[in-house]
């Protein structure tokens, strides 16, 4: 486990960067790379102390190596404000150990991001139980799990963000998408159910669906693919939510490439 460490209500204390999420602590899931590494290295930017997560460990300490270059450039007295976990968020034992090292390297958690996913395409008729399993585990239970698990916290403090990355997977139907199109529809369902249980107690539930990326996710292809959106257009979006005015509730932002070709 390694660490770098700091937090704020709607997370913020204020003391020790000067940003807006100064004392906000974050924990996003599937941040060793691509649209999670971005909104990892975008909440520090805010000033947020961040714990970042994947199953793989070098893609993780590169990360880690990045955040800490940020910190560095807010703060150079800045001794420790992120942490590395490693973790596979769909296995609940695995989950609660994350939430207890995160909870202990950066406090209660104010936003949690959960990114995590993966996919798997063809026609239904050639899918098994098993790639089911995994997807519908990865995409799907995993925010159930880790929602459940910061809500309480998030409940007592009266404030808190939970922000999910769906897709437009997950409003759209298309010929070989049924279990990444299940998880995400699913998702959307969990986030909007979750955001009216919530809302009342001054936590926002909210869901981020962009359209295709460029990230390893999609494949070299796709990651080359001139006009598609960047991992920091996702970054860009998760910070509008964060930001917004106390009393606003964001609830949900779809993201296309501005260009289709
Ligand atoms: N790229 C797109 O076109 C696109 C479009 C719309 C939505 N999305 C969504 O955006 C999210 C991020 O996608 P991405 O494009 O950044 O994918 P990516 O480049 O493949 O990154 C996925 C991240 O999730 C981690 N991860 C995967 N399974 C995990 C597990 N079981 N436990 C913990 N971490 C796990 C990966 O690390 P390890 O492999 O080391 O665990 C990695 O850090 C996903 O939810 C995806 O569905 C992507």
């Amino acid at each position: 486990m390694a660490q770098m460490s700091e937090t704020n209500d709607r997370g913020t204390s204020g003391s020790l960067h000067d940003g807006p999420l100064s004392g906000a602590s974050a924990l996003v899931t599937g941040s060793s790379r691509g649209i999670g590494r971005a909104i990892a290295l975008r909440l520090a930017k805010l000033g947020a102390r961040v714990v970042i997560c994947g199953r793989q460990r070098s893609a993780l300490d590169e990360t880690l190596g990045m955040l800490r270059d940020v910190n560095k450039n807010l703060d150079e007295n800045l001794g420790a404000s992120a942490h590395a976990q490693i973790a596979d968020v769909s296995s609940a034992s695995e989950v609660a150990a994350l939430i207890a090292a995160t909870e202990a390297a950066i406090g209660p958690i104010s936003i949690l991001v959960n990114n995590a996913g993966i996919g798997s395409f063809g026609p239904v008729q050639e899918q098994s139980e098993a790639t089911w399993d995994t997807i519908l585990d990865t995409n799907l239970k995993s925010v159930f799990l880790l929602s459940r698990a910061v809500a309480p916290g998030m409940i007592a403090r009266g404030a808190g963000d939970i922000i999910n990355i769906s897709s437009l997977a997950g409003l759209n139907a298309f010929a070989g998408g049924a279990i990444y199109c299940a998880s995400k529809w699913g998702l959307q369902g969990l986030t909007a159910c979750m955001a009216e249980d919530l809302r009342a107690h001054g936590i926002r539930v909210s869901v981020v669906c962009p359209g295709s990326v460029a990230t390893e996710f999609g494949g070299k292809l796709a990651a080359n693919k001139p006009n598609a959106l960047r991992a920091e257009d996702v970054a860009h979006a998760v910070e509008t939510i964060v930001t917004q005015a106390p009393n606003s509730f964001i609830s949900q932002l779809q993201i296309r490439p501005l260009r289709k070709a």
